[in-house]
């Protein structure tokens, strides 16, 4: 983990959401694993925990998806390109994959980074993103063909009307997947509807919580589990989701 700078080089916006592509000289900023995160600047003071997106070491670019909901996600949605912030990172563990396992990736809204850049490390014909918002305006439109995607809307605007839950209900019957395993990243609400309505498909995912420090220091980001509580910012973002208590 490392301090330094991020130079923004382009944004893109979609309603709520923007996209920020930064280069940095920083090369320990470039060993990143999907599932990990930056603390980025989100004011004179402030840092909020980031997942990374992309990332490209030989352009030294990484990039972030950003929902705008406070103070400190509407200072990072306003950058604008030339500006430079600071960042810490990358923090964090990352998503278990190997060789042979068959996926179904599973985020809505804020959640959706990681998995992007987890789904360009997984073969298309071994894994699904399950793409899920309320409506068209939290369906950022990334994944274009570089992933088999499934689109839900609650309002059903785009792709099937329903949840994730219906989604992942299409791939498994789709799909000829042997052993599935869940990653998720969302709200917990989504998280929860995925353990109650499969619960006998492995699952990992990543938890957002309340960080202050970031770096496993103000106990501010714990979460309880089956052997105590753990530092969501260095022993998470990514749990089993049998391991958590709160989940259950
Ligand atoms: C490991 C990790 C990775 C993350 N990755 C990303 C990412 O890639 N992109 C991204 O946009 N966000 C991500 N987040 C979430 C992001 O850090 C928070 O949304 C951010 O800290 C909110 O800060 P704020 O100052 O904008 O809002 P605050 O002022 O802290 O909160 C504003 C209001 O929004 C509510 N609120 C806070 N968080 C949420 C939420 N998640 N959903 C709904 N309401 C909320 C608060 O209760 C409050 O009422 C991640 C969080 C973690 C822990
Ligand atoms: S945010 Fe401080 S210990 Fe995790």
């Amino acid at each position: 983990m490392k301090q330094g700078k991020l130079f923004l080089k382009n944004k893109k916006t979609y309603f709520d959401y923007a996209i920020l592509t930064f280069l940095t000289e920083v090369e320990d900023f470039l060993n990143v694993k999907p599932g990990n995160f930056f603390m980025l600047q989100a004011n004179t003071l402030l840092k909020k925990p980031i997942s990374v997106m992309d990332c490209n070491k030989r352009d030294k670019m990484l990039k972030f998806l950003v929902k705008k909901i406070g103070k400190g996600t509407e200072f990072l949605y306003n950058l604008n390109p030339g500006e430079t912030i600071d960042a810490i990172g990358p923090s964090g563990n990352s998503f278990p994959i190997d060789e042979t396992g068959e996926y179904i990736l599973v985020g809505g809204g804020s959640g959706i980074p990681p998995l992007y850049f987890l789904s360009k490390q997984i073969e298309k014909s071994r894994h699904t993103v399950v793409y899920g918002g309320r409506t068209k305006k939290d369906i950022v439109p990334i994944f274009g063909k570089s992933a088999p995607t499934i689109i839900t809307t609650e309002n059903g605007e785009l792709g099937i009307k329903g949840t994730v839950i219906d989604g992942i209900k299409k791939v498994i019957e789709k799909n000829n997947f042997k052993k599935p395993i869940i990653l998720s990243c969302g709200p917990e609400g989504m998280v929860k509807a995925i353990k109650k309505n499969f619960p006998d498909i492995p699952h990992y995912t990543s938890l957002e919580r309340y960080m202050a420090c970031g770096f496993g220091v103000c106990l501010g980001c714990v979460v309880e589990t089956n052997e105590g509580y753990k530092r969501v910012c260095v022993d998470g973002p990514v749990f089993n989701i049998n391991e958590l208590k709160e989940l259950k």
